[in-house]
Formats: C-alpha cells, sequence, structure tokens
C-alpha cells in the first residue's frame, strides 16, 4: 500500500514505519521534526517536513505520491504537561489536523489509522477496560484525542473516510535499531532505564496512595513491535468500515513493579524517591483488547515487562545519548 505517516519521526512512528516498509508498503513520512528525530526515519521511507496544518502541502504529497491511506501519529503526548498547558493539546491534537482530514477530502485519500489513547477512557468503572468503556478523559491530553475521535466519525459519516482509531495503552520496548527518545523524557521505562544508567539520580514515583495493592499507579505496558504489528492488521481491514481498537495486553503493572523489573533486567540498584501524584493520572489503566483479536487475530508476541523493559535496556544502552549525534 501507499501511506502517509504524520509523525513518523517519533518513538512509535518510525517503528510502524519500520515495520510498513518490512511488509512490502511504500512509505512516506510526514513531520515536522518538533519532537520526532530526522535520523529515526528509516532510509526506505520518502520523508517530507511539513505541518499537519498545512492543507495544501499535504494534499499535494498525497497526490504526488498517490497515498491510499494515512496513519496519524503527530502530536503531542505528555498528559501530566496537558494539565499545565491544555492549550497546547486542543491546538495540536485536536484542531490543526482538521487540515490532514480536510486534504485526504481533497485529494480523495479515503482511510485513515489513528493514534489514539486508554487516556480517553479516564477512570475505570470496570476492571479492564473495553471499548465501549465510559470516555471521560481525566487529563486534557485524553479529552484532545477523544475530541479527534468524534470528528473522524464526522468525516466518516459526510465524507466517507473509513477510520481506525487505536487506542493504546502504555508503548514500550524497541527494536533493534529504532527505541525510545523524548526530549524531555516524561516516560516511566525510559525514565528508570536512565537512572539505572547512572544518567539520572533518582527515579521519582509519582504518588504512593491510590487504591491499588502497593499504592502506585497501575498501567498495561505494551512491546512495541505488538504495537505496530496490530497497525499492520488494522490498516489491510478498514474496507470493513470504521473502528475502534485497544491495543493492550490485558495485565496491569504497578510503577513499583516495573522497577523492580528493571532491577531484575539490568541487574543494577538506584535510588528511588516516593512523590507527589502527577495532575491527571488515573490510578489504573488495563486494557481488554479481545476486540482486535477476536475480529483480526492480532495476539501479543511480547507480552512479558522484563521482555519489555530487556529491549529497552538494549536501546538505551546502544544508544545512550538516544538519537544525538
Ligand atoms: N511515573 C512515575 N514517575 C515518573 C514518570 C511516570 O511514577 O518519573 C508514573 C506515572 O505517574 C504513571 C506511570 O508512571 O502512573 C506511567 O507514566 P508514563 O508517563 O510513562 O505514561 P502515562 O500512563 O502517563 O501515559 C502514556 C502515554 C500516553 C498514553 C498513555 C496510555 O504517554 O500517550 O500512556 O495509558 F496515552
Amino acid at each position: 500500500m501507499k501511506i502517509l505517516i504524520t509523525g513518523g519521526a517519533g518513538y512509535i512512528g518510525s517503528i510502524v514505519t519500520e515495520m510498513c516498509l518490512a511488509a512490502g508498503d511504500d512509505v512516506t513520512v510526514y513531520d515536522n521534526l518538533s519532537t520526532g528525530h530526522r535520523r529515526a526515519v528509516p532510509a526506505d521511507a520518502r520523508f517530507v517536513e511539513g505541518d499537519v496544518s498545512d492543507q495544501e502541502r499535504l494534499a499535494g504529497v498525497f497526490r504526488e505520491t498517490g497515498t491510499e491511506a494515512v496513519i496519524h501519529m503527530a502530536g503531542f503526548i505528555e498528559a501530566g504537561e496537558s494539565m499545565r498547558d491544555p492549550g497546547k493539546y486542543f491546538r495540536n491534537n485536536t484542531c490543526r489536523p482538521v487540515s490532514l482530514l480536510e486534504a485526504m477530502v481533497e485529494a480523495g485519500v479515503g482511510e485513515i489509522l489513528f493514534s489514539s489513547t486508554a487516556a480517553v477512557y479516564g477512570n475505570p468503572v470496570t476492571e479492564l477496560l473495553d471499548e465501549d468503556h465510559p470516555r471521560e478523559p481525566t487529563n486534557a491530553y485524553g479529552e484532545s484525542k477523544l475530541l479527534f475521535e468524534r470528528l473522524l466519525d464526522w468525516y466518516d459519516r459526510v465524507h466517507g473516510i473509513r477510520h481506525a482509531a487505536l487506542r493504546y495503552f502504555n508503548a514500550a520496548g524497541a527494536t533493534g535499531e529504532r527505541g525510545e527518545d523524548h526530549r524531555p523524557e516524561t516516560h516511566l521505562i525510559p525514565l528508570i532505564l536512565q537512572t539505572a544508567l547512572g544518567r539520572r539520580g533518582r527515579i521519582d514515583i509519582f504518588g504512593t496512595d491510590y487504591p491499588t495493592p502497593d499504592g502506585t499507579c497501575i498501567r498495561d505496558y505494551i512491546h512495541i513491535a505488538d504495537l505496530g504489528q496490530a497497525h499492520l492488521l488494522a490498516l489491510r481491514s478498514l474496507e470493513r468500515g470504521s473502528i475502534h481498537y485497544n491495543l493492550g495486553n490485558g495485565r496491569g503493572y504497578s510503577v513499583r513493579e516495573v522497577i523492580d523489573s528493571v532491577r531484575r533486567v539490568t541487574g543494577r540498584d538506584f535510588p528511588v524517591v516516593e512523590s507527589g501524584r502527577r495532575a491527571g493520572d488515573p490510578g489504573v489503566l488495563v486494557a481488554s483488547s479481545e476486540r482486535i483479536s477476536a475480529e483480526l487475530g492480532w495476539q501479543p508476541q511480547h507480552p512479558s515487562l522484563d521482555e519489555i523493559v530487556a529491549s529497552a535496556w538494549e536501546w538505551h544502552q546502544s544508544h545512550p545519548d538516544g538519537y544525538q549525534e
């Protein structure tokens, strides 16, 4: 397929690009490099530096490349930051990519995969979150993604653009060549690994008074390669119509359990400090991914947390400065 990937220079985007190329797709990465890394983009992908708000440019690229489908991954992703600067999230995750949808209408591109998030659900009312769970985001980040999901519904109803909204739980881990390099880094696993490497002095636990067995937040960590595989499957199922899928392992780990896993995998110890809660964090987020398993046959191949952490550890050791020269 001929695919355009916005945000293809980011952590998840560059790995999905790598996997689409390996599956024989023709890939154009479209990224403004505001947070992505040019060096993360695989050499076999076409690269266009541009913004999702540039409708004319996008429509031109769609026509030149014969794009058949878009994977829209560009966006800001920090729940904590969204509670200090919600405007950044609503502007960039909800408003500006309307131009992307308009460019698709203009150029006749009829399919889009959208990187959505578990943060659309808010605090769980059932143990496992399935796709029909109420959507009551506890942070502006989740709301900004939920609003874009709703825009996608309207572009389907009015213009017939089919979409799959993939609600990621906590993507983690690495492939041999590509891994997680956010600046600043805010995600738990890379932060602990940088601490294990001695590049940070300590890891903070954000909140020890959650109603969970050890008092710390529980998340469902999913290996980046399993996440990528779901994109390949979803892309090839869009002719069936628009859909929402959760992507997680169905097993939650607390912050303390993740720290223990890093100690086990790396054989290193490091300072851990108990700090206050981070605004907007739900206590528990664990997926039911039954729907994508039943409908597309998706099965995570690397569900073990230690395996996920080990792949990230390998990448951090071989890329201690991330993608920096
Ligand atoms: N945490 C700490 N200390 C840190 C960093 C994080 O205790 O230094 C905790 C957080 O409070 C949270 C957990 O570790 O409980 C995971 O935090 P991350 O920042 O790694 O991930 P989030 O769960 O906040 O968000 C991530 C992605 C989102 C995605 C979401 C879905 O950033 O894009 O997972 O669950 F939507």
